[in-house]
């Protein structure tokens, strides 16, 4: 998902760094963990992971790719008529078909897979589209007239509302665990921010329809690590909050916002597919890009007079051997104050900080509102044992 400070890129850079402080397994904590790209790399090192965000649609990404640990095999959706009749079809079976056989797992003999594709098939092919929330607030024709908020096609909203409201109702009627839930929900997520006609934030739609938002969407199964055994925990809220009644940590990794934009402004569209509006909480939009409320979801790492304190009250508070935080060389907490703080609250003499240079996000270079210096931005990685 494309997502403002989101790790893929820099998974092989963490990954390096725990081999060199030889950091392996135990028990971690992904503090701000987003999109979830670094929780997943460290349940995949045998990490026991928590994991944290303030934002609900992080949550729903939570339990579906670090908590679930194996792929939904769906017995609950035996009882669903539609779905059963639509499997017996050829043409359904011919989709399933070519979607195993391109994650390589048609005749590989783990059919774990089958169950998932099935569902995603169904959703993605034989709902009738539904006018609804994301229909009437979110979506432009193709010429669009003035007011329309140009986030999503007409047909792609359509899809969007059929398949949220498709899953609300299976969810109701106990035909889905909350993991399976949680999986359908993310791959609706995650295709809906790739057809979404932004530069990557939903702070502003863009104003004639980019190639990616004219594509139909697709649902595509969730990266879900599998088969580790390994008990991980999801978490909504501030993560100052959560680690005073979490215990003992071996690894505390931090992936604090580097600015000043409130994600919560900036994603609110994925927040809303994530949260539903569904009787009784309808949410109220408001402004020309549909922002929903976020009171609760203002984050102090994300105001210049607030990130460093908030920084060392979580260090006090946190009970944890090892702390691991990534920063960038633009972030609004300078480089010398964590540095202070890590020697501060941790054992000083095992501080250490290494970098790389990076292409910068697009979302990123797109923005209007900053001036930057070059296309490059320099990644940091602290480290300090704390106990
Ligand atoms: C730089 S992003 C993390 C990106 C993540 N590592 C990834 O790879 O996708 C910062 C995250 O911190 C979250 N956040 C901000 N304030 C928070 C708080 N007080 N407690 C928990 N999460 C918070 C934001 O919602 C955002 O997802």
């Amino acid at each position: 998902m494309r997502y403002i400070g989101n790790k893929t890129k820099l998974l092989s850079f963490i990954a390096s760094y725990l081999d060199e402080l030889e950091l392996h397994g135990g028990r971690a904590l992904d503090a701000f963990t987003g999109t979830t790209a670094v929780a997943r790399l460290l349940k995949a090192r045998g990490f026991t992971v928590d994991t944290c965000d303030i934002m609900s649609f992080s949550y729903v990404l939570q339990r579906a790719c670090v908590v679930a640990d194996e792929y939904p095999q769906f017995p609950g959706l035996a009882e669903d008529s539609d779905l059963q009749a639509a499997k017996l079809s050829p043409h359904f079976r011919t989709l399933v078909e070519s979607r195993l056989r391109g994650q390589g797992d048609l005749f590989s003999g783990i059919p774990d897979l089958q169950p998932l594709e099935e569902a995603l098939v169904y959703l993605d092919t034989y709902l009738d589209p539904l006018s609804s929330f994301i229909d009437r607030h979110f979506a432009a024709s193709e010429s669009p007239v003035d007011g329309q908020r140009m986030y999503f096609s007409r047909r792609n909203a359509q899809r969007i509302d059929a398949i949220r409201h498709r899953l609300h109702d299976w969810r109701s009627d106990g035909l889905v665990t909350e993991e399976e839930f949680y999986i359908l929900l993310t791959a609706l997520l995650e295709a809906a921010d790739s057809v979404a006609n932004t530069a990557g934030v939903y702070a502003a739609f863009v104003k004639t329809w980019q190639s990616n938002a004219t594509r139909p969407l697709r649902l595509n199964a969730p990266d879900i690590v599998v088969g580790t055994g390994l008990q991980c925990s999801a978490h909504r809220g501030d993560v100052v909050e959560l680690v005073a009644d979490l215990g003992r940590l071996d690894l505390l990794y931090l992936d604090p916002p580097y600015n000043t934009r409130q994600y919560s402004a900036y994603y609110h569209v994925p927040e809303l597919i994530a949260e539903g509006w569904f009787a009784p909480e309808l949410p109220t939009l408001r402004g020309k890009t549909g922002l929903i409320d976020d009171s609760q979801k203002k984050s102090e790492w994300s105001t210049r007079a607030g990130c460093i304190p908030a920084l060392e009250q979580l260090l006090r508070a946190v009970d944890a051997t090892h702390v691991l935080l990534s920063y960038n060389n633009e972030g609004i907490i300078p480089d010398t104050e964590i540095e202070r703080c890590f020697r501060q609250y941790g054992v000083s003499s095992t501080y250490r900080r290494t970098e790389r240079t990076y292409k910068r996000y697009r979302a990123d270079r797109d923005s209007d509102a900053r001036q930057y210096s070059g296309d490059h931005v320099t990644e940091f990685l602290y480290y300090v044992r704390l106990r």
